[in-house]
């Protein structure tokens, strides 16, 4: 056997694992086709130029469908009114489009697991997890030692020489006690601050660490953020720990390497009011949420879900550890062509 046929045998045989999987798809005729909404906010959906969506969900959702066999479109939602508002009696956003029937699903990053959701749709098993994290700048992280969420919530606690002077009538007070003190420069205190979703999903948190931090949110309203990008705004220039869900938080550290995040996590209670579980939105006792439940936990079995995020998590500061990937993506590309040229070889 002259030695190149070998070769050819090893890529005949790569050939056919690669084309296997084509073979064994069942037929097309029963995939239903779901209609679902999503709204736009790189990494989990963006659109390209041609004005097709990509991202994270994009890839969640073509994986899932794969497994569960069924079609889907995904359209983004014009509506702005994204907010899921638990205090409202209404459903507002794309959880009004899904509990009116317009669409059968919708995948958001704002959309996790909360009662008040609850009461209108139904949530899959969550394809993503996420606890609340403080983000913070490296150099107050080391200035002012913090380790631990709890370091950050005791800085008030410290003497009262170190609170700033606040009004007039706090100052002549002060001033009677110590003028050395008062030239002292003030050990600055970092603000905690978050976005009103968040700041209302903590107002009805019942565990230790979430009532807590609600306190210090609620006494300072001026640390409110409008939206995430003002908040990690301030924490780049600011005394400001902006407190998010984690996977939020991480994003922000990669498009900005001079950011830390501190956890907020419990250890007495895992699964506190901290604790985000995103999952897709379907109507009431939906069969379309049992198949992409099916699909989500065959994903998690096998690890792919964990690989689908690392393509869109830690790209940039954290270094590298997206080579694995493009690494796999190259291979397959490889394998793909080399099965397509040796088919037309031995068709030809
Ligand atoms: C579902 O998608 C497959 C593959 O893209 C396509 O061939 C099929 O016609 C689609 N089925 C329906 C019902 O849209
Ligand atoms: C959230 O915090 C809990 C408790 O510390 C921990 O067990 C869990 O792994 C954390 N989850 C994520 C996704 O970070």
């Amino acid at each position: 056997m002259p030695p190149y046929s070998s070769i050819i045998l090893i890529f005949i045989a790569i050939a056919m694992m690669t084309n296997m999987s084509i073979w064994a798809q069942p037929a097309n005729q029963n995939r239903p086709t779901l209609r679902g909404l999503t709204t736009l906010r790189p990494p989990f959906v963006e659109k390209d130029l041609n004005g097709k969506l990509t991202g994270y969900f994009v890839d969640l959702l073509n994986e899932m469908a794969q497994i569960g066999n069924f079609n889907y479109t995904l359209t983004d939602s014009v509506n702005q009114d994204s907010t899921n508002d638990g205090f409202q009696s209404r459903p507002t956003g794309l959880i009004n489009e899904v509990f009116r029937n317009r669409v059968d699903f919708a995948i958001a990053d704002y959309l996790y697991r909360t009662a008040s959701q609850q009461r209108y749709v139904d949530f899959s098993d969550s394809y993503m997890e996420s606890n609340l994290s403080a983000l913070i700048h490296k150099d107050r992280i080391i200035q002012n030692n913090i380790k631990t969420i709890d370091d950050l919530l005791d800085q008030r606690s410290k003497p009262p020489a170190v609170i700033p002077v606040v009004n007039q009538q706090q100052q002549s007070y002060q001033s009677q006690q110590s003028n050395q003190q008062q030239q002292q420069q003030p050990e600055e205190i970092i603000q905690l601050g978050t976005v009103r979703q968040i700041y209302r999903d903590l107002s009805v948190g019942t565990d230790p660490l979430s009532r807590r931090i609600y306190e210090q949110l609620h006494n300072n309203p001026g640390n409110m953020a409008e939206n995430r990008q003002i908040g990690i705004e301030r924490a780049m220039k600011t005394p400001y720990a902006f407190i998010q869900e984690s996977i939020n938080n991480e994003l922000a550290m990669d498009e900005n390497c001079e950011l830390k995040h501190i956890k907020l996590e419990s250890t007495n209670f895992p699964m506190a009011d901290t604790h985000y579980e995103y999952g897709i939105i379907g109507q009431k006792y939906s069969t379309h949420l049992e198949i992409m439940n099916r699909a989500i936990r065959e994903l998690k079995a096998n690890g792919r879900l964990d690989e689908l995020k690392r393509r869109y998590w830690n790209r940039k500061c954290n270094g590298g550890v997206n080579s694995f990937e493009q690494y796999r993506y190259m291979l397959t590309v490889v394998t793909t062509l080399f099965s397509l040229f040796l088919s037309l070889f031995i068709l030809s």
